[in-house]
């Protein structure tokens, strides 16, 4: 990156550096790791714990003022009415991290009136760091990225997530998983979803979809894609997925398709006609405990956001829009007319200099 970084994307990433070092330490000695469970399949060690405490500290070092919301700690720490909250994932993947599957990272993104500014996911393993700041476009080891060229939905590779906890509803995934599997070339389903969006936004994969995650697997992430010229949203194409429970990403043309696959089982508009009546009634999707968080999570954001925009002038208030392919990929069209010539794609090591 030629210009200098924003001041609160280099103390995520000094935050993300030290989660890693911790993480990396332990990796060397997983038999010693005490697991929990915190519901059937989702497990946590003190790994994520400690890395979470370091992100935290480092962060609230620096931004004293700032919230934080937390897979581990929620919003225990840091303040809780302010614009800015830093959500993170102190380590993402943490089931491959237990089998010494070398597939994890450190997820850390700054929200700044529930808009994503910053973010950074570091994987320790193979010491990768992708960063964006909103505007700025993402970088993968100080190397500009960018999402895949395919428009072919049967040249692509398509990365997701299985479900995996008990509620969810494997029939409707199964469906999913089996419309998008016979359009295209393969899936890909490493555990770990915060990387999983970077792999979309280097251009690994071209499209990615999941149900169940939490913003902290995603926040971080779905800026990685924007700024790398994708699109990501909920199963109808809208941006509105943070706390909706299904993502949907890819460049500009695959995302298209696979949100055209994907509408009929949105859980977002519940009247679609498509949705045949078995998947409607179905409404398992996760652990209850689990939803009646994000739910209240979402509630908090929704009224602290409400509560800002109505004392803003008119004029300022931000539009709900739906993104479609063909107007980003106009934008997208824009922006590289605008831009330098871009380099090729970034080697998978690098000595980045933070
Ligand atoms: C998990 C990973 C995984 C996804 C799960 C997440 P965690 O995060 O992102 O890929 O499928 O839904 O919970 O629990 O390891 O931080
Ligand atoms: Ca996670
Ligand atoms: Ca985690």
């Amino acid at each position: 990156m030629s210009q200098a970084l924003h001041p609160m994307l280099n103390i995520a990433i000094k935050a993300a550096r030290a989660a890693g070092a911790i993480i990396n330490r332990a990796s060397l000695d997983i038999e010693r790791l005490t697991v929990t469970a915190k519901s059937h399949n989702d497990f946590v060690t003190e790994v994520d714990k400690a890395a979470e405490d370091a992100i935290i500290a480092t962060i609230l070092e620096a931004y004293p003022g700032h919230g934080i919301l937390a897979e581990e700690s929620g919003r225990e720490h840091g303040a809780r009415h302010s614009d800015y909250v830093w959500i993170i994932d102190p380590l993402d993947g943490t089931t491959n991290f237990i089998h010494g599957f070398p597939v994890y990272a450190v997820s850390i993104a700054l929200s700044f009136r529930g808009q994503i500014q910053q973010a950074v996911v570091y994987d320790p393993a193979r010491n990768d760091l992708f960063y964006a700041s909103k505007g700025k476009g993402a970088y993968m080891n100080d190397r500009r990225i960018r999402v895949s060229k395919r428009t072919r939905m049967l040249d692509c590779l398509i990365g997701t997530g299985f479900p995996f906890r008990k509620g969810d509803n494997f029939q409707r995934y199964l469906k999913m998983f089996e419309e998008v599997m016979v359009q295209c070339a393969g899936v890909r389903r490493p555990g770990a979803a915060a990387l999983d969006l970077c792999y979309v936004a280097a251009g690994f994969y071209d499209g990615f979809f999941e149900t169940g995650l939490s913003p902290w697997d995603i926040a971080a992430g779905s800026l990685m894609i924007t700024e790398a010229g994708g699109l990501v949203g909920n199963f109808t194409g809208e941006p509105d997925f943070l706390y909706q429970r299904e993502i949907v990403a890819g460049n500009p043309r695959i995302y298209g398709q696979l949100v055209k696959t994907l509408s009929p089982y949105t859980r977002v508009i519940k009247e679609d006609p498509k949705v045949d009546a078995e998947l409607e009634a179905d409404d398992g999707e996760s652990d209850p405990e689990d939803d009646a968080l994000i739910q209240q999570l979402q509630a908090a954001e929704d009224a602290a956001q409400a509560e800002k925009q109505a004392a803003e002038p008119e004029a300022a208030k931000p539009q709900r829009k739906r993104i479609t392919a063909a107007a980003k990929a106009q934008e997208d069209r824009d922006a590289a007319e605008r831009e330098p010539k871009r380099p090729g794609r970034p080697a998978r090591r690098d000595d980045a200099p933070f």
